[in-house]
């Protein structure tokens, strides 16, 4: 099992096919199989097949930004676990907070999904996160622990899980929690996992949210911060290698 760190590039429903096989090809290029880091992918869905081609062979992994919660079946338009492996994915987000917000995804949901991507051999990324609201309200720890005890499903261990904390307001707006503010919802995280799984201190968890190059460092270096979940500055290989050189 690895225990590196996890640098994970969400690339929401942005580049087309010619910038994402490119980008692909340049960090396929520039990672070398001994890092420090493990690198992931999550290209939109009709991407995959062709960013998947241009890794092969790479150390760098792919992953599908969602999928549904059954296996096959009637439902116009939706990628199911199984498909996601059978391109070769290895990871899927699954609850990301523009989820939650679009499609009315609960927790109840995410945790049928991240079931649903075990039982395709997929490690999911589950995401959490308050809201700007629920922050100033003082909620953080209630919201996002609850969060954590409702949408991951149990018995899983640090081979087959990552969470991934995402404060709402800090999504593609520039902002950032505190180091302080980080290092308190990963403790608290890593507290609710306990009761989830006995490898809850192999479980890596990500922090997510306006990650670039000049913040990495200092964010990385927090307790508990497993990692990163990195949108906007994904999109950019040189942003997206000097964040996951920065662990
Ligand atoms: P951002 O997005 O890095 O652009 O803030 C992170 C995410 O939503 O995963």
């Amino acid at each position: 099992m690895t225990t590196r760190p996890l640098i994970a590039g969400n690339w929401k429903m942005n580049l087309d096919r010619a910038a994402g096989t490119a980008l692909a090809r340049e960090l396929a290029g520039a990672v070398a199989s001994a890092s420090a880091f493990e690198m992931v992918v999550c290209p939109p869905a009709p991407y995959l097949l062709a960013v998947a081609d241009e890794l092969a062979g790479s150390p760098v992994a792919l992953g599908g930004q969602d999928c549904h919660t059954a296996a096959s079946g009637a439902h116009t338009g939706d990628v199911s676990a199984p498909m996601l492996s059978d391109l070769g994915c290895t990871y899927v987000i699954v609850g990301h907070s523009e989820r939650r917000a679009d499609h009315g995804e609960t927790d109840t949901i995410v945790r049928a999904k991240a079931e649903a991507a075990r039982a395709a051999g997929l490690v999911p990324i589950v995401c959490v996160g308050e809201t700007e609201a629920q922050r100033d309200a003082g909620t953080t720890l209630d919201i996002v622990g609850r969060q954590v005890v409702d949408s991951v499903p149990d018995g899983l261990d640090g081979a087959t899980l990552v969470v991934a904390y995402e404060p709402v307001w800090a999504i593609g707006t520039g902002r950032t929690p505190t180091v302080d503010d980080v290092a308190a919802v990963h403790a608290h995280i890593r507290g609710v996992l306990a009761a989830k799984t006995p490898d809850a201190a192999a479980v890596r968890i990500l922090y997510g949210g306006s990650v670039k190059p000049s913040n990495a460092v200092e964010l990385l270096a927090v307790a508990n911060v497993d990692g990163a979940l990195v949108g906007g500055a994904s999109l950019k290989t040189a942003d997206f290698l000097a964040i996951a050189r920065s662990v």
